[in-house]
Formats: structure tokens, sequence, C-alpha cells
């Protein structure tokens, strides 16, 4: 067995704790994914604007986390990662309204929620910026792009790659007892639970 397949199969033995994520949450991103592709988001503009719906509900999730203090002294350019704002213009782009509000899953003065939770989160927003370029092309299809309709899902302007590197890097050296470590990968797995109903409600 090479080093790759063990630590697919024992992800607590991977050392970076990206790779753990990613080993962790291989199976929820294939799922959702399949899910998203099978209510065929690039067929028409209607079909991608209920796509950046669920886009809009997930984001707003954990949309407080971009605010807070003690994550933007451990993340490089926290505030610079937020796409809501970029989810309302397509949403205002495609003329479809904002979902109906729910209940954000993280609020403002929320004292409940948890360092390593949140930056289970964060890992799995962050990380759905990489599988944008490939939704990116898909959506000029149908005449969308980063200056209309699909602006979310640009890349950042020093370049997708580099980005998400200065996130791993930072991610990956934060000090975690090991409780604390099973919480981070807790928090991304219920993330993409919670992308799966947001899309099971504004895609099905
Ligand atoms: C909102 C829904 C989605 C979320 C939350 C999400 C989440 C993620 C995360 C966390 C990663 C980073 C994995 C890592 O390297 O650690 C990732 C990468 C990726 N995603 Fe997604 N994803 C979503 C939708 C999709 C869809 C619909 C597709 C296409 C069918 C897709 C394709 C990819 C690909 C190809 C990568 C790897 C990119 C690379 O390594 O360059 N994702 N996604």
């Amino acid at each position: 067995m090479t080093a790759a397949e063990l630590a697919i199969q024992t992800p607590e033995l991977e050392p970076s704790r990206t790779k753990r994520l990613k080993a962790a949450t291989r199976e929820a991103h294939e799922v959702l994914d399949g899910f998203i592709m099978s209510a065929k988001p690039f067929e028409s503009r209607e079909n991608f604007g209920k796509f950046v719906q669920t886009q809009y509900l997930f984001h707003k999730d954990l949309d407080v986390f971009f605010f807070n203090q003690t994550l933007d002294g451990l993340l490089p350019d926290l505030k610079g990662r937020r796409r809501l704002g970029f989810i309302e213009q397509d949403l205002a782009d495609l003329e479809i309204s904002t979902p109906e509000s729910t209940d954000a899953r993280f609020r403002q003065n929320d004292a409940a929620f948890d360092l390593p939770e949140a930056l289970g989160w964060l890992y799995v927003v962050e990380g759905s910026n990489l599988g944008a370029a490939f939704l990116l092309k898909d959506a000029a299809k149908i005449g969308l792009g980063e200056t209309f309709g699909a602006r979310h899902l640009a890349g950042a302007p020093e370049g997708r790659g580099l980005h998400w590197r200065t996130f791993v890097a930072a991610l990956d050296a934060i000090e975690l007892s090991e409780a604390e470590e099973g919480r981070v990968i807790a928090g991304a797995e219920s993330a993409f639970r919670a992308v799966h109903a947001h899309a099971k409600r504004t895609m099905a």
C-alpha cells in the first residue's frame, strides 16, 4: 500500500491537516457533486440560478466567520475571501430572488460557535473555490462568467492556486489538541451536510 492510499484509509495518519480534511470528506464531496450535477446546473440560466441559491444559503450560514477577529488573526486575508457579496450580485444579474430567509447556521454574538468547528467550515468554503475553476468553464456555455452571473466562481487576482496555498499553509500551521482536531473534521463534515441540504431545498 502506498503512503497516499494509507492516508485515505486512515486519515489521521496524514501529516497535513488540509489533506486529512480532504480524505475525511472525500465521499461527502463526491455525493454532493453527484447531486448538484444531476440537477443539470449548466443546462439553463434558471437551473444555474438554483445552484447560486444553494451557494447563497451556504455562504450565509458561515458569513459571520469572515468578520471574526480571532479567525482573522489566524487565516490570511480572511475578509478578502468572502464571496457572499458576489453571490448576491450573481442572483441580481440572473434576476433571481435570494432564497427565503432561513436562520444562518452561525450568527452574530453566537457564543456557541467553536473555533475548530469554524476552521472545518472555512476549509469547505475555501476549497470549493478550487472546484469553481471547472464550474466557471461550464458556466461560460450559458453565457455566464466572472463579470456576469457567475462572479462568485472567479479566482483571486493573484491566482486560484496561490490563494489556496496561502490558506492551506495557515490552516495547517494552527496548533490544536487531538480533541480540537476531531472537531475541525466534524465541522467540515457538517458543512458538507449543510450544503447538501440547501441543494436539496433549492435544486431538487
Ligand atoms: C457548493 C458545492 C461544493 C463544495 C462545498 C465543494 C467543496 C470542495 C472542497 C472543500 C474542495 C477542496 C478539496 C481539497 O483539495 O482539499 C473542492 C475541490 C474540488 N471540487 Fe468541489 N465542491 C463543491 C462543488 C463541486 C462541484 C459541483 C464540482 C464538479 C462536479 C466540484 C469539483 C471539484 C474539483 C474538481 C475539485 C479539485 C480541484 C483541484 O484540486 O484543483 N466541486 N471542492
